[in-house]
């Protein structure tokens, strides 16, 4: 089954207020939306995610969504269902997840509980039972609604395309539908409802973004990943530290340009997040990488982390030679690494060290440096 996620961003956010809309407002260092199309680029059984923008939004959806992989921006219409139907007359493939941009925080395992049903049922939904009591309201109380049987409905909702566009197409409901399962009741389609979760709620008033804010603080943990890294020199200088190149008689051996300051803090990041080694990702028989600039592999890795939600909190490197002196190259390095991971320099350290004459950096065969990058990580 191939599956597509649709995003809505189209919306102004009025009840939010303030003037920019919701899904660009920035929560824990991320734009709402980002975080909602993360949570499903990241999912194994979505094979695309595509997003529906305003008209007039595009350059700030672009700036939000950058380096995503979402294809071309669809334009939205006034009402949420305009936008949906404009999504959907995009999309190929067995199964659309729709999901609303205004739900930052999706968990991995919703999204396995609503396509399980799509075997049986034309849709499924994550629903929540009501705890409150329920009532009309304008200026005063009014009559009270029989919560028993009720439940809030959330997104992603999970459909087959097929059936869900044919019902888009059919609804004949006076009033804008506020979501797929409206739709899909009126045309007869069954959807399952499956649990749904308290991470989904839906920003909408700004009491909603300050609950978001607090839920956000509250899941992000500390890892740290460490790194290390050994080139021998061999053949002629330069040699390549950090990124830059520092003139030195002799230059470093190695498959690619040999930066054990790189080396190690690449090592260090996809530690910090589980996601193996450098030469897993870059293998050395692979020719692709012979000569590679390792800048290319720091920022590979500093983007995986960021797309699994991590935030790079600092990155601290020692390296270890006797030759060449590091000192007068110590800020250049800094800023270049901070550039290269699009952190402030002050979220980088560079450190050098002999070993005293001892071993093989003390010999002056090689050098060697060690890494240590602090992250936050959210859990799923
Ligand atoms: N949406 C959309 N197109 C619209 C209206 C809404 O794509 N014309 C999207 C919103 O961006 C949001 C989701 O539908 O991700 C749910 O809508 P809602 O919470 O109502 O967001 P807004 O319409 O932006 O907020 P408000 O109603 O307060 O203006
Ligand atoms: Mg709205």
């Amino acid at each position: 089954m191939t599956v597509t996620a649709l995003i809505v961003a189209a919306g102004k956010g009025e009840r939010l207020g303030g003037g920019l809309p919701k899904q660009y407002r920035m929560l824990g260092g991320k734009p709402v939306v980002r975080r909602a199309v993360e949570a499903l680029v990241r999912h194994p059984s979505v094979q695309s995610v595509r997003v529906v923008v305003g008209k007039g939004q595009q350059a700030l959806a672009a700036e939000a969504l950058g380096g995503l992989d979402v294809g071309p921006l669809i334009i939205g219409g006034a009402e949420r269902a305009d936008s949906v139907r404009a999504g959907l007359a995009e999309l190929s493939g067995d199964a659309v997840l729709v999901h609303d941009a205004a739900r930052p925080f999706c968990p991995r395992q919703l999204v396995d509980r609503l396509l399980a049903p799509l075997e049986f049922f034309d849709g499924a939904a994550p629903v929540l039972a009501v705890g409150d009591t329920l009532a009309r309201a304008s200026d005063r109380l009014g009559e009270p609604i029989d919560r028993s049987g009720v439940v809030r409905v959330q997104t992603p909702q999970a459909f087959r395309l097929g059936p869900l566009r044919k019902a888009y197409a059919n609804w004949a409901g006076g009033k804008s539908p506020t979501d797929e399962t409206n739709v899909a009741r009126a045309a007869g389609l069954s959807v399952a409802a499956v649990e749904g979760d308290w991470a989904l709620e839906k920003i909408t008033t700004a009491s909603d973004f300050r609950r978001a804010e607090d839920w956000l603080a509250a899941r992000l943990v500390q890892r740290t990943g460490i790194g290390f890294d050994v080139h021998a020199f061999g053949g002629e200088g330069p040699i390549m530290l950090g990124g830059v190149e520092i003139p030195h008689p002799r230059g470093l051996a190695g498959h690619s340009d040999a930066d054990v300051v790189l080396h190690s803090i690449t090592d260090a990041l996809l530690g910090s997040a589980g996601l193996g080694d450098i030469g897993e990702h870059f293998p050395p028989s692979d020719p692709k990488w012979k000569g590679a600039a390792s800048e290319i592999f720091l920022a590979h890795s500093a983007n995986l982390v960021r797309t699994r939600g991590g935030i790079i909190d600092h990155v601290d490197c020692t390296v270890i030679c006797e030759e060449p002196k590091l000192g007068p190259h110590r800020l250049v390095i800094k800023r270049k690494v901070a550039a290269i991971l699009g952190l402030d320099e002050r979220q980088v350290s560079i450190k050098a060290t002999t070993s005293d004459g001892l071993g093989f950096t003390g010999r002056r065969e090689g050098i060697a440096a060690q890494a240590v990058a602090s992250v936050r990580l959210e859990i799923d």
